[in-house]
């Protein structure tokens, strides 16, 4: 896929996401979360245990980009992306339902489009994935939380609930927080993906940590 194809299919989703805003992570998230899990497949894409595999590369960054397209559904009048509500179904299953109206403007390739639902579809939590591709994505979306950046998301939920540095702690220190993240290391499928969700954890552990000796003077 030529790289102006991709180019015209991020701004497509940027449209669509660029005024909906969301508790963990305000206006705009869902794009930049999609840009991010598209450039992170690409890079583990390249890691030596892929060589010879076969990936189909157009389908991961188009899958991974629109991953979590079955998200739109779920906007209120006010922009808000209420989490969860999707209809009594998964939005992956959701997602690989819509997904072919945004791509066929710009995809003419019938199996391609398949192929990235089926993708975006294995993306479900209860699904064992088939596909190597959508392992990946799934390793690559869960890392997109591991890091420093996951510090905008609690900022904005904190905000979101008339808080401030004490929200960040009830995050923190709450079933969302850390105690989940160090329990999903084990979801990982590809050890080199898991080792660079464990540096940026502890990034995001220190980061965390000082924020809050700094709120208690603890440095002096
Ligand atoms: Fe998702
Ligand atoms: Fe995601």
């Amino acid at each position: 896929m030529n790289q102006e194809i991709l180019e015209k299919l991020k701004a497509e989703y940027k449209q669509l996401f660029q005024n909906v805003w969301e508790l963990g992570g305000g206006y705009g998230f869902r794009y930049h979360h999609g840009v991010r899990v598209m450039k992170y497949c690409q890079k583990i894409a390249e890691f030596p245990r892929f060589n010879g595999e076969n990936l189909n590369v157009d389908a991961l960054s188009v899958a991974a980009l629109f991953h979590d397209i079955g998200k739109i559904e779920a906007v209120d009048k006010n922009g808000q992306l209420i989490y969860g509500n999707y209809g009594g179904i998964s939005h992956d299953a959701l997602g690989a339902k819509i997904v072919p109206k945004y791509l066929e403007k710009y995809i003419k390739d019938k199996e391609l489009i398949d192929l990235i639902c089926l993708i975006i579809s294995e993306q479900e939590s209860k699904t064992t994935p088939t596909r190597i591709e959508s392992k990946i994505i799934k390793d690559a979306d869960r890392l997109d939380h591991y890091g420093v950046l996951h510090l905008c998301c609690s900022i904005t939920y904190a905000n979101y609930q008339k808080k401030n540095i004490e929200g960040l702690k009830e995050f923190w220190g709450g079933d969302e927080g850390k105690n989940k993240y160090e329990a999903n290391f084990s979801k990982f499928y590809f050890p080199e993906v898991k080792a660079i969700a464990e540096k940026r954890f502890k990034n995001l552990s220190r980061v965390t940590g000082l924020m809050f000796d700094e709120n208690e003077g603890l440095d002096l």
